[in-house]
Parts: C-alpha cells; sequence; structure tokens
C-alpha cells in the first residue's frame, strides 16, 4: 500500500529541515526516503488549518496514511504575552482539526509536536516525559502551553476511544536554516544572529541582552528532523518523547553569542547588556527516554550547526523571514 506522509508546517524551520532530510539522505536508510513513499511538505496556503473546513480538503486532496504535525502558531516571548487567546485559541483549533481529520481518515499514525516551554513553571528538573502536566505552565505563555498540553490529553482520548495510534514529540531549543529572524519576535539564535549580521554591516557595536551566562539545550534542525523521523517509524506508543540533545550538551548565551561573532565573521565591539535580564539560569530537559529507545543517535557538534545556520542566513537573507520584507 503506498504511504503518504503529510507534514503540517512544512515550510517552517522544523519542515523544511524534514524536507532537507528526506531529500538528502540515502534513498532506504534509516532516515531516507523509503520506496513508495510520498512526502507531503504542506504550508498554510494550502489551507488554514484553524478552518475544520479547510482541514477536510487537505487530507482529501493527499489521503495521508501518516502524518507529522507541525503546524503552529509560535513566536517568541512578547507575541506570547500579548497575544495569549489568540495563541491558546489558534492553537486547540489547529491540533483539534488535525487530530480529527486523521481520525476520520484512518490516518496509521501521527507525531503531533509539543515544546519544552509547554512544561510547568515549577518542577524538578531535569524535565522529563511524566511531568508535563504536574503543575501550571509560565504565565507568559500559558495560551500556547495549555494549547500544546491538550495535544497530549487527546492523543490518549482517541487512543482510548478509538486505538488511533497518535503520539508527540517534545523539542528543546530548535534552530537551523530557514528559522524566523524577525527581531521583534524570534527565538534567541536567529535573533542574535540577526542583530550580530547588522552590527557588522553598519559597523556598530554587537550588544547582547543579559549577562550571557544562562544555560540552554539546541538542537540543530536538521537532528531534529531525523528524530522526527525515527518517532514516526520506529516509535509506537501514545507518550511523548523529548527529542533534545543531553544535559551534558547544555551551551551557555555567551558560548552561543561568540559562536555566532566567529560564524559572522564580526570583528567590532561586542557586549553584553547587564541591566536586561535573564530569565531562568537553566531548565535541562532529559534525553534518557530518547537514547534508550533510539540505541545511539550522533548529534552534530553545535558550532558546526551553528556555521551551517549563519551560512545559510548569509546566503539568503534577501528572502528570509526577517521582517524586514513584509508586504
Ligand atoms: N522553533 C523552536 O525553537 C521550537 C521549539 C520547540 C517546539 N517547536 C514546535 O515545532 C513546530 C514547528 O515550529 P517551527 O519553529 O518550524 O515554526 P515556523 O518556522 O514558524 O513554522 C510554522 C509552520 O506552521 C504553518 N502554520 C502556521 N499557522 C498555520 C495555519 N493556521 N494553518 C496551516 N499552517 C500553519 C506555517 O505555514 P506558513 O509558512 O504558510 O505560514 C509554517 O509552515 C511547532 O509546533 C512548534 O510549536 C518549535
Amino acid at each position: 500500500m503506498a504511504t503518504v506522509i503529510l507534514v503540517t508546517g512544512g515550510t517552517g524551520l522544523v519542515g523544511k529541515a524534514i524536507e532537507h532530510i528526506i531529500n538528502t539522505e540515502p534513498e532506504g536508510s534509516r532516515f531516507g526516503k523509503k520506496a513508495g513513499e510520498t512526502w507531503i511538505f504542506a504550508s498554510s496556503s494550502e489551507g488554514d488549518l484553524r478552518d475544520p473546513a479547510q482541514t477536510r480538503q487537505l487530507y482529501e486532496k493527499y489521503k495521508p496514511t501518516h502524518v507529522i504535525h507541525l503546524a503552529a502558531l509560535v513566536g517568541g516571548l512578547f507575541k506570547n504575552m500579548k497575544y495569549k487567546l489568540t495563541f491558546l485559541r489558534d492553537n486547540i483549533l489547529i491540533n483539534d482539526n488535525i487530530l480529527h481529520a486523521s481520525y476520520e481518515h484512518n490516518v496509521q499514525k501521527v507525531v503531533s509536536c509539543l515544546s519544552t516551554c509547554v512544561f510547568p513553571d515549577k518542577v524538578e528538573y531535569p524535565l522529563d516525559e511524566t511531568k508535563i502536566h504536574v503543575g501550571p505552565p509560565h504565565e507568559s505563555n500559558f495560551g500556547y502551553a495549555h494549547a500544546k498540553r491538550m495535544v497530549d490529553v487527546q492523543n490518549h482520548a482517541y487512543k482510548e476511544e478509538f486505538g488511533c495510534n497518535f503520539t508527540s514529540a517534545i523539542p528543546t531549543n530548535v534552530f537551523g536554516p530557514h528559522d524566523n529572524y524577525d527581531l521583534e519576535d524570534s527565538h534567541v539564535i536567529p535573533g542574535l544572529v540577526h542583530k550580530c549580521y547588522l552590527a557588522k554591516k553598519n559597523n556598530t557595536p554587537f550588544v547582547v541582552s543579559g549577562t550571557g551566562k544562562p544555560l540552554r539545550q539546541f538542537i540543530f534542525s536538521q537532528d531534529l528532523a531525523k528524530l522526527f523521523i525515527w518517532q514516526l517509524r520506529e516509535y509506537d506508543d501514545v507518550e511523548p518523547v523529548i527529542l533534545s540533545v543531553g544535559e551534558d550538551e547544555e551551551v551557555s548565551i555567551k558560548e552561543v553569542a561568540d559562536a555566532i561573532v566567529k560564524a559572522v565573521g564580526f570583528q567590532g565591539e561586542y557586549s553584553f547588556d547587564t541591566t536586561r535580564g535573564d530569565g531562568q539560569f537553566r531548565k535541562p530537559a532529559s534525553n534518557k527516554k530518547l537514547l534508550g529507545l533510539i540505541g545511539g543517535f550522533e548529534f552534530t557538534p553545535f558550532e558546526q550547526a551553528l556555521d551551517i545556520s549563519v551560512k545559510w542566513f548569509l546566503d539568503n537573507y534577501a528572502t528570509a523571514r526577517t521582517g524586514l520584507h513584509k508586504a
């Protein structure tokens, strides 16, 4: 039987990385395309997934047998704080439409995407898959977090009532080509890459907010892509899996900024604005479950992945999502 894998959010940071891996890994290999597989990478222009009728149309058009569900309203801290209801409602609608259409079309497997930022604010570290619902999320992103947490609840309900094979992945901070580089609403790496690029171009200082001391786990989008493909093909349980580098691979914001300065080739004044807040010092997540299941995985070294990402940004500045080309 033909296998049709629909990737929702297929034009975003993670979707583009899955497309890259499927197109570049050797055919038939663990992460490469298998014989008889068709991969569809859908953007919002193919259907607004907040709308049930457009979602149904997408399913009728492609008749997916498998779904990697990435589409979401995502944003940085500012946007999350300002548009809490929109983040809650849009993501609830998107997720409900996708899961229900998948049920109605007898999709054999759905892997939906959560995020480590949906975990409780007050929680014992490291984060692991059992702690998603043990307390309220951080107040700043409660709309996004509650909508995403609901996917795990829905997955369990679809399994119990209808026997569906729906599960979820929980990535840590992702970076890579095709990221969102909007200066006002991006995650830390793309935001700093864009800032450093402008500092070089305009001959101005490169100023990083905060002390540079906080530690974070970053996963390269192309590594994450392989892990999604693994989870789709080889993991058949409803419980989520954290997709992350190990806790011993945390990097400080200063290490991130140093690597960006090097990759961009910036030689001007570079400093930390310690009057700005740092956020939490660390929020480590355990990848023990992942490593136990996958049986070994080689993550791309951070600096190498960052070089690839910065090179992509420099080569694609004119068309990248910088927030500067809005119509
Ligand atoms: N980036 C991170 O650090 C991170 C970390 C943890 C988890 N995640 C999760 O990873 C997933 C992918 O994130 P990303 O960083 O790749 O996001 P992204 O680059 O912003 O891409 C979002 C994708 O979702 C699509 N989309 C948004 N609203 C839609 C709608 N109403 N209908 C149909 N499609 C819609 C977009 O389509 P268009 O291109 O047409 O707009 C785009 O393809 C999300 O579920 C996110 O929560 C991301």
